[in-house]
C-alpha cells in the first residue's frame, strides 16, 4: 500500500528539481476552447432525437465540458508557473475527462445528420460500405453487431466504429475517454443517459434502433478515406 505520509518527502525535492528556468519560462497563452457549432438546427434530428434533448445536450452538457476544460487548463498553467507538480498531476484526470467530452461530442454532432438527407444512407459511403461488407458479411450484420455492443455498455460511455490500421473494429470507451490511440474514429454513438433519457426513458434499445436513421455516412466515408490526421485537423476548427 502506498504510504501517503511519505509522499511529500519524495515530491518536494522533485518539485524543487523541476522548478528551474525551463518551467519558469512557461508563461504562455493558454488555449481557450469554444462550444462546437452544430451543422444543423437543434430540431433537425426529430423525431429520432428530440429538440429538447439536442438543446440540453449541446448547450448545457457539451458546454459544461468546454467550460470545465478551460478552467482546468487555466489552473494547470498556473500550477506549471508555480512549479506545483502535485497540482498539475491532480488536474490531469480533470483535463482528460473534459477534453474527452469536448472531442467526443464534436465528433458525434458531425457524424449525425437530418434523416431526410442522402448523407444518412449507406450509399453515401461507397468505400466504407465495401469494407463493412468484407468485415461483417453485410450492412445489416454490422448494424446488429454495433447495436449489440452499444447495448452492453455498462454505465456511461461511447461506442465507436474505428479504422484500426486497415481493419474496421467496433470499440467502446468508458465515461468520456476519447479514441486517441492510433485508430480513426469513423462513427461515435453517445451512450450516456443524457443522450436519450428525456425522450426514450429506459428504452435504450429504441434509442439505438433510431440513431441509425441519423448517422451521417458521408462524414464516416470521409473519415475512413482521409484518415486520422485529417479527422483531427478538421476537428481543431470545431473545438
Ligand atoms: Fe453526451
Amino acid at each position: 500500500m502506498v504510504n501517503f505520509a511519505n509522499f511529500w518527502q519524495y515530491i518536494a525535492p522533485l518539485q524543487t528539481a523541476l522548478s528551474g528556468d525551463q518551467f519558469n519560462a512557461t508563461k504562455m497563452a493558454v488555449q481557450t476552447y469554444k462550444l462546437t457549432r452544430l451543422p444543423y438546427l437543434h430540431d433537425a434530428l426529430e423525431p429520432h432525437i428530440s429538440t429538447q434533448i439536442m438543446q440540453l445536450h449541446h448547450t448545457k452538457h457539451h458546454q459544461a465540458y468546454v467550460n470545465n476544460l478551460n478552467s482546468a487548463l487555466q489552473a494547470h498553467a498556473k500550477a506549471v508557473e508555480a512549479g506545483d507538480i502535485a497540482a498539475q498531476v491532480a488536474l490531469q484526470p480533470v483535463i482528460k475527462f473534459n477534453a474527452g467530452g469536448h472531442i467526443n461530442h464534436a465528433l458525434f454532432w458531425y457524424n449525425l445528420a437530418p434523416a431526410d438527407l442522402p448523407d444518412t444512407k449507406i450509399d453515401a459511403a461507397p468505400t466504407l460500405a465495401v469494407e463493412i461488407d468484407k468485415t461483417w458479411g453485410s450492412f445489416d450484420n454490422f448494424k446488429k453487431a454495433f447495436s449489440d455492443v452499444l447495448l452492453k455498455i455498462q454505465g456511461s460511455g461511447w461506442g465507436w466504429l474505428v479504422k484500426d490500421g486497415q481493419q474496421l473494429r467496433i470499440v467502446t470507451t468508458k465515461d468520456q475517454d476519447p479514441v486517441v490511440g492510433g485508430e480513426v474514429p469513423l462513427i461515435g454513438v453517445d451512450m450516456w443517459e443524457h443522450a436519450y433519457y428525456l425522450q426514450y426513458l429506459n428504452g435504450k434499445a429504441a434509442y439505438v434502433e433510431n440513431i441509425w436513421n441519423v448517422i451521417n455516412w458521408k462524414t464516416a466515408e470521409s473519415r475512413f478515406v482521409n484518415g486520422r490526421e485529417d479527422v483531427f485537423e478538421k476537428l481543431k476548427a470545431l473545438l
